[in-house]
């Protein structure tokens, strides 16, 4: 019987050496040390022995259960560090790895534009009004001194959608609203952004859909150096304190006397390069003194109101302003091209 339990010692310790598992060890628990364990058939063997053997045997049936029971013990401890080195090894997390930045949009270059217009205008006292894009033509052309037939309605290819309704050809209109919400009241002092359409073909400076600026100022004794003084500083805001600025004689219909902006040449300062086709000077609005017949046909009496108005393309002093040499940039939504905004 004591080799009995000697070999079923060797052969428990032997498959405990091999347990890889919690759940190995519990089988193997049962396997020798449970109710119907192999230890347990052996002890119930024990009645059939003589007196004097029965100490003996139970003497080493006691140590053979201890035997097991501490590799048992031995084997739980070292499977459970196993268990947690293997877990702080896979959540180890390296502190050291740089975060990962979210990706955060960029102000596109023509809201860009049209928030520092409208705010060097802002602070000389503006208002900023808004218009739609469907425009009546009584707004876009009748109202703006251009009755149907007008040649110089031909200066302006339009988008009609019925015989009334068009895409808006420039952001004029939006004087005309103007004027007619105030009312007769003065000043009038405000300015527009929007997006205006012409039948233009795409290309590199031309798109049938771009951004303008409207200004327009009434009030008494309102005199074309007003206008100038205004753009003036306009410009010097915009493109540095020491722009230029040149008035050259032009024709409007809904202005008398109009006037074609230039500002100094922004990348040469004036010397002459390529930028500037070699004149120094940079075409950047048109403008004028509000024509008579448009305050009269606004309800503004021309004897004692008078004022100016100018109109400048967004995407024209964005491309100077940043040197950009395709229109079509400004709508392509490319990322590479948008992205290079996003700190200016
Ligand atoms: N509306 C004109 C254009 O689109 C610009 C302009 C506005 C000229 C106001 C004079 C006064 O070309």
């Amino acid at each position: 019987m004591k080799e009995k339990l000697l070999a079923l010692q060797e052969a428990a310790l032997a498959e405990l050496a091999q347990a890889d598992t919690q759940q190995a060890l519990n089988d193997l628990r049962v396997k020798y040390m449970g109710k119907k364990g192999a230890l347990t058939e052996v002890l119930r063997g024990m009645g059939a022995l003589s007196a004097e053997e029965r100490p003996v045997i139970g003497q080493v049936a006691n140590e053979v259960r201890a035997a097991i029971e501490r590799m048992l013990e031995q084997k739980t401890a070292e499977l459970e560090r196993l268990e947690t080195e293997r877990r702080l090894a896979a959540e180890t997390i390296d502190v050291t790895l740089p975060g990962r930045s979210p990706a955060i949009g960029a102000v596109h270059p023509l809201s860009k534009v049209i928030r520092e217009v409208e705010d060097i205008f802002i602070g000389m006292g503006y208002t900023i009004a808004e218009g739609p894009e469907l425009e009546h033509d009584y707004y876009n052309f009748e109202a703006l001194n251009l009755p149907k037939n007008h040649p110089a309605r031909d200066m302006q290819d339009s988008f009609y959608i019925t015989e009334e309704l068009l895409m808006r050809t420039h952001t004029s209109p939006v004087q005309v609203r103007t004027m007619e919400r105030m009312k007769g009241a003065v000043p009038v002092k405000i300015i527009c952004p929007g997006r205006v359409y012409r039948r233009d073909d795409d290309d590199a400076t031309h798109s049938h859909v771009f951004t303008q600026i409207e200004g327009l100022v009434i009030d008494e004794h309102i005199r074309m150096s007003d206008l100038k003084g205004t753009l003036l500083q306009f410009a010097q805001e915009m493109f540095g304190k020491d722009t230029k600025i040149r008035m050259r004689p032009s024709f409007f219909p809904f202005t008398e006397p109009s006037a074609e902006v230039d500002v100094s040449c922004v990348m040469c300062g004036g010397v002459g390069c390529r930028v500037c086709k070699h004149t120094g000077w940079l075409e950047i609005l048109g403008s004028g003194m509000v024509h008579p017949r448009v305050l009269e046909m606004a309800g503004y009496d021309p004897a004692k109101y008078s004022g100016f108005a100018f109109g400048m393309g967004v995407e024209r002093i964005a491309m100077l302003k940043y040197g950009i040499d395709d229109i079509r940039h400004f709508y392509m939504n490319d990322l590479r091209f948008l992205k290079q905004f996003a700190r200016i």
